[in-house]
């Protein structure tokens, strides 16, 4: 059998972690079968935010970067298109791997489909159902133009198959799209890091929550923006002790877009820590050790889950509705008293523990296994 050539399109923080366990399944168990070609896109090109993630996940040095940098959506995406088709032409890759929703999976699925490569989507099918956000227009664009979409949830499936996608496999191809429901590759992940970290006794004076924010929907917006930190600022005052790895994104709007005194009020507040953004290992550690999580991240939301820590999810919407229908979560947004009211329940469903909804951990096997049934 001869060895199918596959390009892996990656770009932003949570793709390295996701690409991680499927490069690493190739090396450890389809070395015989696959070939895999690495481009980094350089949307990501902060090297907390990119290159500590290659060396800790252990994911070979991409084979091109594409350098592209930050720019508005369309003269980043732009810049990915021409480079990307450059890539695909030189390599010619019997199919084209993506990830999520970013602008680097965009760019990726849709020059391969316009060249008649097949893309394989790993975590399609995920709606939160508000076209304002980016990354719901990316990953829509990203399933339609898909041969091979793999599903982390079975509400993921459902969604497809409202979009109309009929879910057969046979023979897969774009205009008949096979669906699979695969598990989640960052519960894969979830599992081999964990044995790494170590368990942590924290008194009361050492207890923190953690606090991540990064998205457009929260930063961008002036006036969500302040309403948001007023909100954390009261969970300060509650005595709550608040970690924040700050993302390049939010350290800009804070500067641009809060005003001085509120700024100043809540970065110098005695209770928060301002850190910068983590590396993947001190971020699990700091998930595991956390009392709670505020997050508007995908990925942190589950990555809160998998620690079964409490979750306050400062969005309107999650992609992850199984968490916020079993009470893993509550969905708060940058409502004020939603955040105080759910610090305040924390001791609730801190002593509850809820079923797997990602799968088995071995996403990335069933993945490949499917790629090959289908080459
Ligand atoms: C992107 C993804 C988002 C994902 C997030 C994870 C899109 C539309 N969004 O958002 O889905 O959850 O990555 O982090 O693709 N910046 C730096 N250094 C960097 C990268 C970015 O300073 O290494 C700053 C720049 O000011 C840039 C801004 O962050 O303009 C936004 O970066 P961008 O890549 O557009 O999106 P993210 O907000 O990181």
């Amino acid at each position: 059998m001869s060895k199918i050539k596959i390009v892996t399109v990656v770009g932003a923080r949570p793709q390295f972690i996701k690409a991680s366990a499927i490069s690493n399944a190739i090396r450890n168990t389809f070395a015989d079968a696959i070939t895999e070609v690495i481009v980094h896109t350089g949307q990501h090109y902060d090297s907390k935010l990119s290159d500590i993630f290659f060396k800790e996940l252990n994911i070979p040095k991409e084979d091109y970067n594409l350098h592209v940098g930050s720019g508005t959506h369309a003269a980043q995406t732009a810049k990915m298109l021409t480079a990307l088709e450059e890539v695909y032409e030189k390599e010619l890759p019997q199919l084209v791997l993506v990830y999520g929703d970013t602008n680097s999976t965009l760019a990726a699925a849709l020059v391969a489909s316009k060249m008649h490569i097949p893309v394989a989507h790993v975590e399609a099918g995920l709606r939160s159902f508000n076209k304002h956000m980016p990354e719901e227009l990316n990953r829509i664009a990203t399933d339609h133009f898909s041969t091979l979409l793999f599903c982390p949830t079975q509400t993921a499936v459902n969604n497809l198959k409202h979009e109309g996608f009929s879910n057969t496999n046979k023979k897969p191809g774009i205009n008949n799209p096979a669906v699979f429901l695969s598990g989640d590759v960052m519960f894969d992940v979830n599992l081999l890091i964990k044995p790494m970290l170590h368990a942590t006794v924290k008194n009361e004076e050492q207890k923190y929550a953690l606090l991540t924010l990064h998205r457009a929907e929260n930063t961008d917006n002036p006036e969500v923006l302040s309403q948001l930190v007023e909100a954390i600022l009261q969970v300060l005052e509650m005595g709550i002790k608040i970690w924040f790895p700050v993302h390049p994104r939010t350290k800009a709007a804070m500067q641009e877009n809060l005003p001085l005194t509120l700024a100043n009020q809540f970065l110098q507040h005695k209770n928060i820590s301002i850190l910068e953004p983590l590396g993947f290992l001190e971020m699990m550690q700091a998930i595991h050790d956390a009392e709670f999580v505020l997050t508007d991240s995908g990925g942190v939301q589950k990555e809160a889950y998998f620690f079964q820590k409490p979750l306050l999810i400062l969005r309107e919407q999650t992609e992850w509705v199984e968490l916020v229908n079993h009470g893993a979560a509550v969905l708060c947004g940058h409502d004020k008293e939603k955040i105080c009211h759910g610090v305040e329940q924390i001791n609730n469903f801190r002593s509850k523990k809820f079923p797997y909804f990602y799968g088995e951990g071995n996403a990335a096997h069933i993945i490949l296994k499917e790629i090959l049934n289908t080459f």
